[in-house]
């Protein structure tokens, strides 16, 4: 069998395959990871037929809508997940064929409705049901404490004792434990019925995590993270850097505009000498008033070079196809000393202009 455990921080991803066959699924893929997770399949010669999740994580984000998409192989979840991207949904017993492997789910809701268990072979990948010393939370949306006391002993803790235990998560670099190590010495385990597991699970007053609101909303309607949506318009347009910029202007290019897309009071208390002003709230609306010669080169700043990026990937789709980015935006540009223009209030060249559209 090939088996490759991949450590995101405390995140566990899994690649799993048949050697024989060269069929491979990959387990709870973390955005961050998506090449590493195609070159580990490379090397070991699978093809990624299934991505599947264990369950909606609340604590981090999911690459398999997006690694999913990029190979042509389904998501699968419990078919209770909420993610509408889900392609194949499992229901408690059901097996997936991975070549000559097989796959069965255990529906093992209570660190959320819809998490599954995976059980392979000599191992079981718990997710975030089972940890090792640990088990998931259940104080996140749609998390049961006595679901979770369910699930573990009535369900999880009946395979046997040898069973290899491969959670989601682990924050000691532990790499596996088994069910009779778990049942022996993790401490949630030991509470003497469901009462006072439940009891003990309501007490554990835990912080939120870091990006919980952005993980919930990504992984459970597909939405992309605000740092995918730059990365992504990153990726269409060119930048140009500040030094280079100063040089080329100290030089009197005049093939080139600057397009300054803060607020006019940004603008007006320093901008780059002969820069025009657009907010990046009126781009669109304004765009064919403000710049008429679609072919003109158009340096777009912003004050760091984030809402600038997205502002220049937006002029190449309305056909700008010479729109680039200032790299580090006026912050690097007031770094290198450069020269700065100030106006007065009311003063800009699109001060009191029309919008191009009635909205
Ligand atoms: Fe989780």
């Amino acid at each position: 069998m090939v088996f490759e455990q991949v450590a995101t921080g405390g995140c566990r991803s899994y690649l799993i395959g048949c050697a024989e066959t060269c069929v491979g699924a990959l387990i709870d893929p973390h955005l961050s990871q998506l090449d590493h997770y195609r070159a580990l399949a490379g090397r070991q010669g699978v093809r990624i037929a299934y991505v599947i999740d264990t369950h909606t994580h609340a604590d981090h984000f999911s690459g398999a809508q997006r690694i999913s998409r990029e190979l042509g192989a389904p998501v699968v979840m419990h078919w209770t997940s909420p993610a509408p991207f889900v392609d194949l949904r499992l229901d408690d017993g059901d097996v997936l064929m991975v070549g000559k492997l097989r796959i069965q789910a255990l529906h093992t809701p209570g660190h959320t409705a819809d998490s599954m268990c995976l059980v392979l072979e000599d191992r079981v990948f718990t997710g975030d049901t089972l940890l090792i010393g640990g088990t998931g939370r259940t104080d996140l949306p749609t998390g049961d404490p006595v679901k979770l006391y369910e699930s573990l002993f009535e369900k999880l803790l009946r395979l046997p004792p040898e069973t290899l235990v491969y959670p989601a998560h682990d924050y000691k670099d532990r790499s596996n434990s088994t069910i009779g190590e778990e049942i022996a010495s993790n401490p949630r385990l030991q509470a003497k019925d469901e009462a006072s597991f439940v009891a003990m699970m309501n007490a554990l007053n835990l912080s939120m995590p870091t990006h919980l609101t952005e993980a919930l909303r990504t992984n459970m309607s597909g939405g992309k993270t605000v740092s995918q949506l730059l990365t992504d318009a990153g990726s269409r347009i060119a930048f140009i850097s500040p030094a280079e910029l100063g040089r080329r202007l100290a030089a009197g290019a005049n093939d080139l505009l600057v397009l300054d897309v803060r607020e006019a009071e940004a603008w007006r208390a320093g901008h780059i000498p002969g820069s025009q002003n657009l907010p990046r709230g009126q781009l669109e609306l304004r765009v064919n008033k403000e710049l008429p010669d679609p072919t003109r080169r158009i340096v777009v700043a912003c004050e760091v070079g984030m809402v600038s990026t997205l502002a220049a990937a937006t002029l190449r789709e309305l056909g700008f196809p010479r729109a680039v980015g200032l790299d580090g935006g006026l912050k690097a540009w007031r770094e290198l000393s450069l020269p700065l223009e100030e106006s007065k209030p009311g003063e800009g060249p699109f001060a009191g202009a029309d919008f191009d559209f009635t909205i």
